[in-house]
């Protein structure tokens, strides 16, 4: 089992790379305990959840609502729970950002951790504390920061994720390698047919290194002040094009990346050889294929970035492969930028 600690104001946050259905039973309170989950998870593993009542949601970004917590905290209520209630979720992002969100607010907080069932929730989602909800298409404009207990992530449940959603979480092991450690840039091209047969002990590896490196970040920026701003690489775009084409996070952030490490690339950053390099692990992990994304649409949908300040933007670069920058443009340049790429 390996471990990462997330320290913040006296209070921590830990991450344990592990079998989870043993471990859960150790870290979880006797009693008082609702695990929320959805309607797949639920299904293949309900038979191992510790023996509490579960409130189980539904698929997609359609629950992640107001809705969808203002049912889970009147079942909250209608079961009894108080302000020592424990809130286990189980599940992807979905789950971990919607039970931490009603955690954060149910009596003004209390106490959660999540049991992390996808390959984007076990690199990126569950770590780091930021929850929340998606209002008027906007993603996750409502919500805020406060670490879980512990993040337990179990490579072993990623044997039954599908295709595409395994993929996607590839996009944000690549994104974490790309901006912050050459290293495992290198170790993931040398090791992409072992990724794609879901190698479970080069996963626990790997997990574990991105793990390490999203809470170095986050240590020294809980508040998304600045450094932490980096792990937006690929995002700007990313968001928008998953929001416009339909397709999974990690794919739509690696095409996000793409398009900005060919712009690193004209700003002097990156040599044509690293740009190459890039393009070629995306086309080797199937992270994505022919896209071209409907420019309206997409820049309709970065207008709406909720990181944008005024008429600027913070929008990461990339100094060099496992170094990213943020550089603050204003949102004509950036926009006139990705047009220029993407058509
Ligand atoms: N809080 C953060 O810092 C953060 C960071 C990145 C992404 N997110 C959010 O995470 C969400 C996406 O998360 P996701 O990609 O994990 O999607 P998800 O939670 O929707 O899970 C994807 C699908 O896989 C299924 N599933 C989950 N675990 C499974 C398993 N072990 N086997 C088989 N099927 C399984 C789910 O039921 C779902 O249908 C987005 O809403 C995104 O905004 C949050
Ligand atoms: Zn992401």
């Amino acid at each position: 089992m390996k471990t990462v600690d997330i320290n913040y104001k006296g209070s921590g946050s830990n991450i344990y790379i592990s079998e989870a259905w043993r471990l859960v039973q150790d870290l979880i309170p006797h009693d008082n305990v609702f695990i929320i989950s959805d309607i797949n998870v639920q299904r293949l593993y309900g038979d191992c959840f510790p023996d509490f009542p579960t409130i189980t949601i539904g698929t997609g970004e359609v629950v992640k609502e107001p809705d969808t917590v203002e049912t889970i905290i009147k079942h909250l209520l209608a079961a009894g729970a108080d302000r020592s209630t424990f809130l286990l979720g189980i599940g992807g992002g979905i789950v971990c950002d919607i039970a931490g969100f009603v955690a954060s607010v149910f009596m003004r907080g209390i106490d959660f951790g999540f049991i992390s069932t996808t390959l984007l929730s076990q690199v990126d989602a569950s770590v780091g504390g930021k929850n929340g909800v998606n209002i008027n298409g906007i993603k996750n404009i409502a919500g805020c920061i406060t670490q879980p207990e512990f993040v337990i992530c179990d490579t072993s449940l990623l044997r039954t994720l599908d295709e595409a959603e395994y993929i996607s979480g590839l996009g944000e092991l690549v994104k974490h390698a790309l901006i912050l450690d050459s290293k495992l840039f290198e170790d993931i091209e040398k090791n992409t047919e072992k990724l794609i047969d879901r190698d479970t002990d080069l996963l626990e590896d790997m997990v574990y290194r991105s793990v390490q490196l999203k809470a170095s970040v986050v240590q020294k920026d809980i508040e998304e002040k600045g450094l932490r701003r980096l792990l937006n690489f690929g995002h700007t775009l990313g968001h928008a094009v998953e929001a416009a084409e339909g397709i999974v996070h990690g794919s739509a952030v690696a095409y996000g990346m793409s398009i900005a490490a060919s712009i690193s690339r004209d700003e002097g950053y990156i040599s044509d050889k690293d740009l190459d390099r890039i393009n070629s692990l995306f086309k080797k992990l199937k992270l994505f294929d022919q896209i071209s994304p409907d420019w309206d649409n997409v820049s309709d949908k970065i207008m709406a970035d909720k990181k944008r300040k005024g008429k600027d933007i913070y929008y990461i670069l990339l100094e060099d492969i496992g170094r990213a920058i943020q550089v603050k443009y204003p949102l004509d340049k950036i926009l006139k930028m990705i047009k220029i790429k993407i058509q």
